[in-house]
């Protein structure tokens, strides 16, 4: 090429995408990292009905806590087993008092994509909602939320590139002979107990110890050292259609059980109410499988007051691969079911006026669906 061209062509590429938005340094650099990430440039033209690439997403984090500086900041929690960063966005008032925290996590498992959807799909609604809804606007007084979209940030993006029904993460073992652990049957909740396999070749491979992986121990570290102030920790997965408590290591009761099932059938009503999709509202060991080593067990262990697994659409059509026209509809209807989490949470601890007066539903056990899932675990 002429050097003229070649001037035209460089200029062609480098404007729109190092000047054109703010010309910040931690931007342009963010841009060069991403060399893959597709060309939207405001954060208006955003797509949340589309599944988006770990590079994508990234760059979303920037622009939200860009366009939102006032509420948002971006953290880094760790970095994964190939050392990317574990990016997280802390939405909260500004303000000299300690809040309480929601904790919300997304894309513990590579391959349920609905779920980092759904956490992006949340901040939005949070963002743009939170100044003249007043339902949203006064969580601000006493709340802060944590959201980390992509927990498993190296399986997300293997599914992206090469195998699109991964699940675990991507750490080597056995010398390189086999890959990923099942990072919600590493944390340190009954490790390995039940529901879970020491076999490094299986979905459900717990790992070499609790907590051994770089992710897990991000997130432990963090959750624990603020635990005394989160009311909920909330983890997003897919597919199922149910909201489950603790536990999935035993079939005892938690201490919280009724109180944790009023609240989560409340949800489930709320989210009936959107669409009609009906959820079933549970603990994991009685409506789904045993599973030691999750994150919801362990934050209800360390004395965490609401932890819910949220199992997204569908019910097995799709399965993991739920089509994108159904992103929406199912952001929507689980927004709903979290708000209402939230207003029980935010009543019980800003109001207590308000007893619940919901009979707490007996649960229905899901045969043929927990028989589905020993195959195919969500
Ligand atoms: C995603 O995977 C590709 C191919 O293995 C790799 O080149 C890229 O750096 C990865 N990106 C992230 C953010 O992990
Ligand atoms: C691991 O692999 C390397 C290279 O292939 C080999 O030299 C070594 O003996 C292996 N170690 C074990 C414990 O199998
Ligand atoms: C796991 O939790 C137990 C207490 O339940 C504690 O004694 C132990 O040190 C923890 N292990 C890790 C690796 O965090
Ligand atoms: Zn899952």
């Amino acid at each position: 090429m002429k050097p003229l061209l070649w001037a035209l062509y460089l200029l062609g590429i480098l404007v729109p995408r190092g000047l054109g938005y703010d010309g910040s340094l931690t931007q342009q650099r963010q841009e060069v990292v991403d060399e893959a990430a597709s060309p939207w440039r405001s954060l208006e033209t955003y797509n949340y009905n589309k599944y988006h690439p770990v590079g994508e997403i990234y760059q979303w984090m920037n622009q939200i806590s860009e366009k939102y500086k006032e509420v948002v900041t971006q953290h880094c929690l760790g970095m994964t087993y190939e050392n990317q960063p574990m990016n997280y966005l802390k939405i909260s008032q500004p303000s000299h008092k300690t809040k309480k925290i929601i904790w919300m996590d997304c894309g513990i498992h590579a391959r349920e994509w609905i779920s980092p959807a759904f956490c992006q799909w949340f901040v939005k609604e949070i963002l743009q909602n939170y100044k003249n809804n007043r339902r949203i606007s006064r969580f601000f007084g006493n709340l802060d939320f944590y959201v980390l979209p992509v927990l498993n940030i190296d399986g997300y993006n293997y599914t992206w590139m090469t195998d699109r029904l991964w699940r675990k993460s991507r750490s080597s073992h056995n010398n390189g002979t086999c890959f990923g652990t099942d990072l919600n049957r590493n944390f340190n909740a009954s490790w390995c107990s039940i529901g879970a396999s020491k076999n490094c070749q299986d979905l459900t491979f717990c790992g070499t110890g609790p907590v051994s992986e770089p992710e897990t121990k991000a997130v432990s570290r963090f959750i624990e050292s603020k635990k005394e102030n989160i009311l909920c920790y909330l983890t997003i997965h897919s597919y199922g259609q149910l909201i489950l408590i603790p536990y999935g290591y035993t079939k005892k009761k938690s201490s919280n059980y009724e109180k944790l099932i009023q609240v989560g059938q409340k949800a489930a009503n709320a989210l009936k109410a959107k669409h009609g999709t009906k959820y079933r509202v549970g603990s994991s060991a009685d409506i789904l499988y045993a599973s030691s080593g999750s994150s919801r067990d362990w934050a209800q262990d360390i004395g965490i007051p609401f932890s819910y697994t949220f199992e997204l659409r569908d019910q097995g059509t799709y399965g993991f691969v739920l089509p994108e026209d159904q992103i929406q509809p199912t952001c929507e209807e689980t927004m709903a079911a979290v708000l209402s989490v939230l207003d029980n949470v935010y009543e019980k601890y800003w109001h207590s006026n308000c007893a619940g007066k919901v009979t707490s539903t007996s649960v229905v056990l899901g045969l043929l669906m927990s028989f589905v899932s020993l195959l195919y675990p969500i």
